[in-house]
């Protein structure tokens, strides 16, 4: 078979985009130019890749299997370029880390700390949640992941190197504001606002009142802990997030944390990657970074 890289490559992104528009947008050739390195590649295998049913584009059972090798022969392109990379001696390059929402708290000041000390980078860091972190992971699109402990899966690697501990918020007037050693079963009578389901905090609050028999009233939904903070703030009901999310609340004494028994909830942070990722040498440098900087840099 003669196969090309450049057929593989236009091709995936055909395949990822599902339209010969996108992926002549993407790559940024015309609209023929794509349809013929596909029609090659095509032309090599022997078998359609793709069929037309009304506008829609679909892969063929070959099409699933090309698409699924092109991806992995992409990954290995990629990894050979941080081997040389390495092999150099250099650590520039370019980083790409996906954090929880919660982390984004602090791990922008990671990402600004660690590019002061090495220069010449350049970074792209999206924030989202647990849901969509697991499923970047399973995609291979990052370089690595900073989240909660991910769920046992023998193909992900996960570093613990920071607490994570969540805690009960409410507005400075809430009648327990000002209470000690509040009972577990006393927070019954209170409604709550939530974060949304994929959200690591929201697993965590409603596993452990689960776990303790506690069943809480909650009400709203909101999709960022900045919501949710502004949601207590307004006396919409009782909130859990993570310390990390409450500096400034805090100081301003806007919120204040409820000494409630059993609590804070202790969950850590993980650097997550994938298992056998060649890294390359800029993410290995972050990853090393994080897992014995980060005390000092957020002390
Ligand atoms: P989040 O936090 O998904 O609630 O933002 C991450 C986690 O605690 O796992």
């Amino acid at each position: 078979m003669n196969l090309t890289v450049r057929m593989l490559s236009v091709f995936s992104s055909v395949a990822r985009n599902l339209s010969f528009t996108k992926a002549a947008n993407e790559l940024h050739l015309s609209q023929p130019a794509v349809s013929m390195q596909v029609k090659q590649l095509e032309e090599a295998i022997g078998l359609p890749l793709f069929e037309h049913l009304g506008k829609k584009v679909y892969l063929t059972e070959a099409g699933k299997e090309v698409f699924h090798y092109a991806q992995s022969i992409a990954q290995q392109f990629i990894e050979l370029e941080h081997v040389i990379e390495g092999l150099r001696g250099g650590v520039r390059g370019s980083l790409s880390v996906a954090v929880a929402s919660t982390a984004n708290y602090f791990a922008t000041r990671l990402l600004a700390e660690f590019s002061q000390r090495q220069g010449q980078l350049t970074y792209r860091l999206e924030v989202t949640n647990r849901q969509t972190l697991l499923v970047e992971l399973q995609n291979n699109d990052k370089d690595l992941v900073i989240m909660g402990r991910p769920p046992d899966d023998a193909d992900l690697v996960a570093e613990p190197f920071m607490e994570n501990p969540l805690v009960v918020i409410a507005p400075p007037m809430h009648a327990l504001a000002r209470e000690h050693k509040i009972p577990l079963s006393r927070l019954a009578q209170e409604r709550f606002v939530l974060r949304e389901s994929g959200s690591g905090t929201r697993i965590a609050m409603e596993r452990f009142f689960e776990e303790r028999g506690v069943r809480v009233t909650t009400s709203m939904e909101f999709t960022s802990n900045e919501a949710l903070k502004q949601a207590v703030q307004a006396g919409l009901g009782l909130g859990i997030v993570s310390v990390h999310t409450i500096e400034l609340e805090l100081e301003a004494r806007r919120l204040v944390v409820l000494d409630v028994e059993q609590f804070p909830i202790m969950r850590h942070w993980y650097v997550v990657t994938r298992k056998g990722k060649r890294l390359s040498p800029i993410a290995l440098a972050f990853k090393e970074f994080v897992l014995t900087q980060t005390p000092s840099v957020l002390r």
